[in-house]
Formats: structure tokens, C-alpha cells, sequence
């Protein structure tokens, strides 16, 4: 399932993320984005409302961590970031694998998401596990024009059946 992951990080393990991690989070998070949440975004999410775990090594060091909102028999993933430096090397689909364990958990039938058209990397690996594109929001996501000039991108809605996804992905 995760066997690139296996090489690299051997010890990684999933947590809940804490207070204690906002600092390591907000690192990666302004270098995976150019328009990255604030730490205030972080902090919001840090209740039992929220799933919200990262991917540490046993040091400390963060690799990676997701964002998700329950809902009623949904879940709605709102953030899902790897470290730059380590991108390509299976983290994200670990990342994703425990999106998919914490929606059954929490009975959520339907995951769903927001993501740049202009984000291939991470629409492939959506459409990798089967989410399909069922929306667009227009004029969702600040960005920036050719000129450098604030404008703004739409987003495309992304979503799935949790059973779906855990039955291609083998998960129990
Ligand atoms: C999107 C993201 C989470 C993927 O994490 P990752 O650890 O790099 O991805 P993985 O190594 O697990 O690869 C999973 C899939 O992503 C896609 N992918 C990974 N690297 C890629 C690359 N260089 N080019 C294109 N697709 C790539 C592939 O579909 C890959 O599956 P495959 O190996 O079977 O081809 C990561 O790139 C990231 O954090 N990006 C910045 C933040 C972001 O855009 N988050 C999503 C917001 S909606």
C-alpha cells in the first residue's frame, strides 16, 4: 500500500496535531503554498470538531498533516500538505490513507474537497484514488495574475464514496 513511504521515513507515525506543532506546521505550510493558511487558521482547527493529525517522525520532525471537518455522513477535507522537500516519495497517499481510516471512524459516507485547477499534482493524486470533479467554485482561491496583480482562481470540487476509496485502496 504505502511502500515507497517505507524507504524514506521508516518511523513516521500519525498523531493528532497539538499546539507543539503549529510552529513546524506553519513551516511547511508557507513553503507549499503561496497563498498559505495563518497559523490562527491552524489553531481554530485544534478542536474536537476537526480531524487534524501530522505525520512525525519520532525526533518531532513534521513531514506532513491533514485538515478534515466532519459533517453529517461527510467528511469535507480542507487542507492535506506534504514538506516540499520530501513531495513524490508516497507521503501524501499516507496522508491520504488516514483521511479515508478517520472519515470511516467518524461514519462519514461521502469525502469531499477543494483544489486549484492549476494543482496537477494534486488533482492526479486525487483522481488516483477516484474522486471525481463535480463543481466548480468560482473565483474561490486568491492568486495572482501574469501581471503579479491579486486576482482570483477557482476551485474545483472534488468527491467520493469513503467505501469506494477504502475498498480500492485495501484499507480495512
Ligand atoms: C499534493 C501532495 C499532498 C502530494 O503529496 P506527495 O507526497 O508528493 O505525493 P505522493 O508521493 O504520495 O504521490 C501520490 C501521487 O501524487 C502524484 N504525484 C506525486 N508526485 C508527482 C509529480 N512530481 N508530478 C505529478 N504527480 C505527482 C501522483 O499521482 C502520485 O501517485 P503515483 O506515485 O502513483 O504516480 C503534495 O504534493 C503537497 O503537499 N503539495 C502542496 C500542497 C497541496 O497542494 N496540497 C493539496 C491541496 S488540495
Amino acid at each position: 500500500m504505502s511502500a515507497q513511504f517505507n524507504a524514506p521515513q521508516p518511523e513516521a507515525e500519525l498523531r493528532a496535531m497539538t499546539e507543539m506543532d503549529l510552529h513546524a506546521v506553519m513551516s511547511i505550510e508557507r513553503r507549499a503554498y503561496e497563498f498559505p493558511w495563518s497559523r490562527g487558521n491552524f489553531a481554530d482547527s485544534l478542536n474536537p470538531r476537526y480531524v487534524v493529525q501530522v505525520l512525525a517522525r519520532p525526533d518531532g520532525v513534521v513531514l506532513g498533516y491533514f485538515v478534515a471537518m466532519p459533517g453529517v455522513e461527510e467528511m469535507h477535507l480542507l487542507n492535506l500538505t506534504v514538506d516540499p522537500a520530501l513531495h513524490g516519495l508516497g507521503l501524501g497517499r499516507h496522508l491520504l490513507d488516514a483521511v479515508l481510516v478517520a472519515a470511516a471512524m467518524q461514519g462519514a459516507l461521502l469525502l469531499w474537497l477543494e483544489v486549484r485547477p492549476s494543482n496537477h499534482r494534486a488533482i492526479r493524486l486525487y483522481e488516483r484514488y477516484g474522486f471525481h470533479a463535480v463543481a466548480k467554485r468560482r473565483n474561490y482561491y486568491p492568486a495572482l495574475d501574469v501581471y503579479g496583480q491579486p486576482c482570483k482562481e477557482d476551485a474545483l470540487v472534488m468527491s467520493a464514496q469513503v467505501d469506494v476509496l477504502r475498498r480500492r485502496r485495501d484499507l480495512a
